[in-house]
């Protein structure tokens, strides 16, 4: 027996993969369960192919996609970091910023919200907000979770703010921080950016602008329009899976959180924290000294390739294609009498077209419709636009005049039909 198990060690060790001398599995202990598995899980999980449609997340970049089945790399390997700092590379492009402190945090688009709130939020800080529509609101109201004296700055839904009266607001708050989304993809609403950087030099605020609903699909000009701190999501325009969210945050941002008195609130999120996680200040000899939380390695892979299916197009003919399906959807809706939401077409986002749903139609019966009989999911709206309209997101790889043409197509055969009668 002794020399058995002697055999059997050195067969282990030596790796002759033959296992079995060591005998039958045997059950050591016998458990008494309290609760049986649940029955649900007995059957392999299996979904049928849909056009996501609704505004995000979208269907994927096929080579991001594709990349979730590469072979898992540990998470402080070479070619690991290598990842890291070919996102770096690749979110500063797409954001046309040279931002040394630009990384990405784990958890979606709103946690990087609350991520770049927490770093520039001190407690009592003024904060003007810019509410156009529901993810302005929800900037607002994480904003006061953080602390901040919260002004809100409002307009009617469907509209944006002029740069004069962002000036006038600025000028009678004199606020710290200044809060916008760039698409407001509730509504459908694109805000421009030009002049807004230039407005905080000159009133000394920082810019946080939300470009989750623009990234990747209309121009961002971060450093030439001076904006200080923007936070996006994997799943729109990167052309990935939910589950990050990369931020940016320019010197002058940086140096408000320097004068901080008090660390940010949440740790996961700590700017500082995580440019010595993504190796911004700190060395690569220093790896094993840092550890915020685990990498999402799998997820980084989607990320990479989607920054990188972006780039070997070109960002600025990805922005040509985003535009030119929008100007198609919106070609299709006027034949078949769709009213557009948004009424000035230089106001409309180009990623989510927002139509009024058509008198003695029914917006949820329609999205029951195209669902059951087309796979394809578009949205009947967000919240303060629920059920009054029909919203349809043609994003990142979905942006393409084929698609627009088949979803069009679905559209009008959908409306046509009595079901979707309200
Ligand atoms: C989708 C969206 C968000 C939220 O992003 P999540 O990844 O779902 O957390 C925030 N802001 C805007 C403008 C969005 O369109
Ligand atoms: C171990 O226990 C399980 C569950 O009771 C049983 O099905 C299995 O046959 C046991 N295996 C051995 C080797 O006894
Ligand atoms: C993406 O992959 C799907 C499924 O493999 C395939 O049908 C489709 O043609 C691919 N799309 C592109 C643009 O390559
Ligand atoms: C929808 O109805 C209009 C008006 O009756 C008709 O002209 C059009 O061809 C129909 N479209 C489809 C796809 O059935």
């Amino acid at each position: 027996m002794g020399i058995y198990l002697i055999t059997c060690l050195v067969m282990t060790i030596i790796s002759i993969k033959d296992v079995s001398c060591w005998g039958d599995i045997t059950n050591t202990t016998s458990f008494t369960l309290q609760y049986e598995k649940p029955e649900c899980l007995q059957f392999p999980l299996e979904t049928q192919p849909r056009l996501l449609a609704s505004g995000g997340p979208t269907n994927p970049y096929n080579r991001s996609f594709d990349s979730l089945r590469l072979p898992m790399l540990g998470m402080l390997e070479d070619p690991t970091i290598k990842i890291l700092f070919d996102i770096q590379d690749g979110i500063r492009y797409v954001l046309q910023t040279k931002n040394e402190y630009t990384l990405v945090y784990h958890g979606t688009g709103v946690m990087g919200m609350s991520g770049v709130l927490d770093n520039l939020i001190e407690p009592g800080d003024k904060v003007l907000v810019g509410v156009i529509g529901f993810w302005s609101d929800v900037g607002a109201r994480n904003a006061e979770r953080f602390g901040a004296n919260v002004i809100r700055m409002e307009k009617p839904i469907g509209s944006r703010f002029s740069l004069r009266e962002i000036e006038a607001g600025i000028k009678q708050h004199r606020p710290k921080i200044l809060y916008l989304v760039n698409g407001e993809s509730s509504t459908g609403v694109y805000q421009p950016l030009e002049g807004i950087g230039n407005l905080c030099h000159k009133y000394d605020c920082i810019t946080i602008i939300d470009v989750v609903a623009t990234v990747g699909q209309q121009p961002l000009k971060m450093d030439e329009d001076k904006i200080d701190v923007v936070f996006m999501n994997s799943q729109k325009g990167l052309g990935g899976i939910v589950g990050l969210s990369p931020v940016s945050y320019s010197p002058r941002a940086m140096s408000k959180v320097r004068r901080r008195r008090s660390l940010p609130r949440i740790l996961q999120t700590d700017i500082n924290a995580q440019a010595e996680a993504w190796f911004i200040t700190k060395p690569i000899e220093s790896k094993h000294e840092v550890y915020v939380h685990s990498l999402s390695v799998t997820l980084l892979y989607s990320l990479r390739e989607g920054l990188a299916r972006v780039a070997e197009e070109g960002i600025e003919n990805v922005w040509n294609r985003h535009a030119d399906t929008h100007r198609y959807v919106h070609f299709r809706a006027t034949k078949i009498g769709l009213e557009p939401f948004v009424a000035n077409p230089e106001d409309r986002l180009e990623g989510i077209s927002i139509f009024v749903t058509p008198p003695g139609k029914d917006a949820f019966k329609i999205e029951k419709y195209m669902l059951e009989k087309f796979r394809i999911e578009i949205s009947p709206g967000l919240v303060t636009t629920l059920g009054k309209v029909i919203r349809i997101g043609l994003i990142g790889n979905n942006a393409n005049r084929e698609t627009a043409a088949r979803l069009m197509d679905a559209l009008e055969i959908a409306l046509n039909s009595t079901e979707t009668n309200s």
